[in-house]
């Protein structure tokens, strides 16, 4: 049995990665490796191994790996402020680079010669592990056996009887899910009808607003460059923010998003996501950045932001331009320190203060009480400059033009030939017009 090939299988515990087991066995003759990547997916992970040991792994591996995932995936998304198409977290999707990674190093340990993972044909995450392995280790096989295996779910439970694997004793949950310390990701069962409200049963980090507390609380979260390092005044570690903000943004009913998105295989689907914590550092980042970055700079950011966050999302994170863009957030978060101070009441965020020491908010330019440092007198020659272009336009084009979006208003009154009082003819006009 030396001789016997080697395959590390990324291993959820669930029912298609245990029958997987057997089958790389039977349909490819390789000894699995079965390894369960913890990524704060609150699982009974002693229970996991001895599944797969069950199911008839050689090794099974548990990695906490739940540290790397907040300091290199999660906590560099809120400096990105990433969200897919604008909503999406992006919790699956941030850790699937890491399993990649972690795949290869224990295929590496073992000797192995092919990776496996329990991924469809029809999803992102096969793309993900995928593209993460052939950047990272060219010369490991993929298999993906429930892209390969076309078994339905009868036959699947009938191959796992025939091989011995434990087949879930209680009712199989509707949905499809996956968790993590990010975000939790639902799919499936009724929610597939897009017009279908989501039922109450779906949603298990957040209250319903309508049932969330009727008094708001309040939250300061303190921000060194970028990084999320501190709340309401007490320097925390990331895992304990992220756990404390689920629950806390949770309960007030934070963080649930129903979103149609486009998958990169060309599908449409419906996907539910909560993710408490991650939507509430996003947005306290966001308020950050808006007192400490310059308006060219966030506008600049906006736009790295969507590139990146579709850089997540379809399976890129080893990419070049991955790592250029990254560079550059980096480089912005330079002076996005200081604190932001929120306000959770019934499922909305309201950023209701901020502070740092790097604020380009200067009181005695904004202020309109005394103090003001503001020169007013300014304002008149910066404006003529500033709409020089747009009157030239207008004069030249815009008033001539019969079709114009002017003239479908009905034109702009304009001053009479000879008349004493141009003011009249306008007055008239506009009369006109309000009938
Ligand atoms: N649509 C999300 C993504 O591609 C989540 C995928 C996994 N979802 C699930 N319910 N199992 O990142």
């Amino acid at each position: 049995m030396a001789n016997t090939k080697k395959v590390v299988l990324a291993y959820s515990g669930g029912l298609d990665t245990s029958v997987a087991i057997p089958w790389l066995k039977e349909k490819y003759g390789m000894d699995v490796v079965a390894l369960t990547i913890d990524v704060g997916n609150e699982k009974d992970f002693t229970a996991v191994k001895e599944k797969a040991l069950k199911a008839g792994a050689v090794k099974a591996i548990v990695a906490d790996a739940k540290e790397e995932f907040v300091k290199y995936f999660c906590f560099p998304a809120v400096q990105a402020n990433a969200l897919y198409e604008g909503v999406y977290p992006l919790a699956t999707a941030l850790s699937r680079p890491l399993m990649a990674k972690l795949l290869v190093d224990v295929a590496r340990e073992e000797g192995a010669t092919a990776v496996a993972h329990g991924c469809t044909g029809k999803g992102n995450d096969q793309v993900r592990f995928d593209v993460g392995v052939h950047a990272l280790a060219p010369d490991l096989q993929v298999i993906a056996p429930a892209r390969e295996w076309k078994m339905t779910r009868e036959e699947t439970m009938a191959y796992a009887k025939k091989h011995n694997v434990p087949v879930p004793v209680t009712k199989k949950s509707p949905y499809s899910i996956d968790e993590n310390l990010w975000g939790k990701s639902i799919e499936c069962g009724v929610l597939e009808d897009p017009w279908v409200e989501p039922p109450d049963d779906v949603w298990v980090l957040t209250k319903s607003p309508a049932n969330a507390p009727n008094k708001p609380v309040y939250v300061e979260i303190g921000f060194e460059k970028g990084i999320p390092v501190s709340l309401d005044g007490e320097e925390i570690d990331g895992q304990a923010l992220i756990r404390h903000l689920n629950e806390l943004a949770g309960e007030h009913g934070i963080g649930r998003v129903d979103h149609i998105e486009n998958r990169l295989v060309g599908i449409k689907s419906r996907e539910l996501y909560e993710a408490p914590a991650a939507i509430t550092l996003i947005r306290a980042h966001e308020a950050l950045e808006a007192m400490t970055m310059s308006r060219d700079q966030l506008r600049f950011k906006a736009k790295v932001v969507i590139e990146i966050s579709d850089i997540i999302y379809n399976g890129l994170w080893f990419g070049g331009l991955s790592r250029d863009l990254s560079a550059y957030i980096q480089s912005s978060q330079r002076y996005v320190t200081g604190t932001v101070r929120l306000q959770l009441y019934k499922g909305h965020i309201q950023v209701v203060g901020r502070k740092s020491p790097h604020s380009l908010y200067n009181l005695s330019l904004a202020t309109y009480d005394k103090g003001d440092k503001f020169d007013q007198s300014a304002a008149v020659g910066f404006i003529h400059l500033w709409g020089l272009p747009v009157a030239t336009q207008a004069q030249v084009q815009l008033l001539p033009d019969a079709e114009g979006p002017l003239a479908l208003m009905g034109g702009v009154a304009s001053p009479k030939k000879n008349s004493k009082n141009p003011g009249k003819t306008a007055k008239k006009k506009v009369k006109k017009l309000n009938r």
